[in-house]
């Protein structure tokens, strides 16, 4: 199958039969043979370094055309015009930070942070395409499931272009952050009784039988949008590819998109070396890990269960587009256990950058692959952040408070009496708490000899 549409309009193509329809189609699958579909473009008219040098110089340009998507037009939706919702979006730091990479055990370590996005995911990416999508089309109404980020992103995209939005969201599963986004939003919301797999099949039915247009992420041109998260990584290590791009992955539309942004960037003359690409699953929620260690000779279904409510996900809607990036990217694809999460989010915290609990999965899964020696310790990584720190602060506060034992990283707060003589009974360690003791005996929560940072000592009971 060519990557490239006929003729001057993009076009939705059938992944499984082949099947072409026009990209004001509103299908959510293949009318055919019910695949899932992808969005090809025209070839644009530059290539290479040219089609580079326009992408920088949008940056700077003040219009739409300076977000973080929409700079990449050609590869997203070249023929949007004036429909674009943005709000603008995109357009995320690569952070580094010795205390991650330390921890993680591999110098070169930069984090992509998806939470620094409108409503604090990488999902505004592809729902600034997926709400101008149903503007083009003149949708009446939107609708998803989601584990809560997408639901939050739908909802301020649609109250943005004035589209009514439905979400379906698995009762009592989803992070406080992102519920209260959604009602925040307007979105009409309805907590069902049941996990994400369960919500996803409803909201498809009810698009179909109800004619409201889906934008999960097996909506194509959500996935056009999100393929600008690694467009961007690219752009801004100067197109010089790095050795790997790892990323948590749950229903696996992220994975998919980066696979398809990569083969186009490659097709471009954009890049001329793929990373590779690391997907990270929970362990509680790991079909696409299992089928992984098989050879992707099953597609298991599971019961998900873990802290990383954002991946709780047991039958990934985008499995098969995902199997083709991990092969085309000679990838792999590993899970980590909810301890390993929580500690790697930690670090993430501590370190002031922050995100939420499946964001961590990537950097956790960076240090597994560094200690099994897939990722090389002399290797450029690129960790994807898809979440804010603030979209869960019930994991944060059991984290930190609640659990006991208290995790090797907690830091719970100290409740005093509003004296003097009680904030420096504190400060004298006599109330020092299992983080803070490590912190000033470390300089550090973490091993000493990995960090490579100033101690931090107490004496008379100054910090020095
Ligand atoms: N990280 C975060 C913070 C997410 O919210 C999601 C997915 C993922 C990673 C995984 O991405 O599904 O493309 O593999 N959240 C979806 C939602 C399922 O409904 O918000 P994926």
């Amino acid at each position: 199958m060519t990557s490239v549409a006929i003729g001057s309009e993009s076009q939705q193509r059938c992944a499984s039969c082949g099947s072409v329809y026009a990209d004001t189609d509103p299908s959510a699958k293949c009318n055919s043979c019910g695949g899932l579909l992808e969005v090809v473009h025209p070839a644009p008219a530059l290539r290479g370094a040219e089609l580079r040098a326009v992408f920088a110089s949008r940056r700077a340009g003040g219009s739409v055309n300076t977000s973080g998507v929409w700079r990449y037009h050609e590869l997203v939706l070249p023929n949007a015009g004036d429909t674009i919702v943005s709000h603008p979006e995109g357009n995320t730091p690569l952070l580094s930070r010795d205390r991650v990479s330390a921890w993680a055990g591999i110098a070169n370590l930069l984090l992509k942070h998806e939470g620094h996005n409108p409503t604090g995911s990488f999902k505004d990416r592809g729902m600034t395409v997926g709400v101008t999508q149903a503007r083009r089309i003149g949708a009446r109404a939107v609708a998803c499931a989601s584990t809560g980020n997408t639901s939050a992103s739908l909802a301020a995209y649609a109250a943005q272009a004035g589209i009514p939005a439905l979400v379906f969201v698995p009762a009592g599963q989803v992070a406080l952050g992102k519920l209260t986004q959604s009602l925040a939003y307007g979105a009409r919301t309805l907590l069902v009784k049941g996990d994400f797999d369960v919500c996803l099949s409803l909201v498809q039915q009810a698009s179909d039988r109800l004619g409201i247009y889906l934008l999960n992420s097996i909506n194509p041109f959500r996935i056009e949008g999100q393929k600008t998260i690694a467009l961007e990584a690219l752009e801004q290590l100067g197109w010089d590819a790095p050795d790997w791009l790892v990323l948590p992955a749950g229903n696996l539309g992220n994975t998919a998109a980066f696979g398809k942004a990569l083969r186009e960037a490659l097709d471009l003359g954009l890049i001329t070396r793929v990373p590779r690409i690391a997907a990270i699953q929970a362990d509680g929620a790991s079909p696409f890990a299992q089928s992984f260690r098989d050879g992707f000779a099953t597609r298991p279904k599971v019961k998900a269960d873990t802290v990383a409510t954002a991946i709780k996900i047991g039958d990934p809607a985008s499995f098969d587009r995902a199997v083709q990036t991990i092969r085309f990217t000679n990838g792999v694809v590993t899970s980590v256990s909810d301890t390993e999460i929580l500690d790697a989010k930690a670090v993430v915290d501590a370190a002031g950058v922050g995100c939420e609990p499946a964001s961590a999965a990537s950097v956790a899964g960076v240090k597994r692959l560094v200690t099994e020696g897939t990722i090389r310790a002399t290797d450029r990584v690129v960790a994807v952040l898809t979440g804010h720190l603030l979209k869960d602060p019930g994991a944060l506060l059991r984290y930190h408070q609640e659990l006991s034992p208290p995790p090797q990283f907690a830091n719970p707060p100290i409740e005093i009496e509003a004296s003097i003589e009680a904030v420096e009974r504190v400060l004298s360690g006599q109330n020092l708490t299992g983080y803070w003791l490590l912190v000033l005996v470390t300089g550090y929560p973490s091993p000493r000899d990995a960090m490579s940072l100033p101690r931090v000592s107490v004496t008379n009971n100054q910090f020095q």
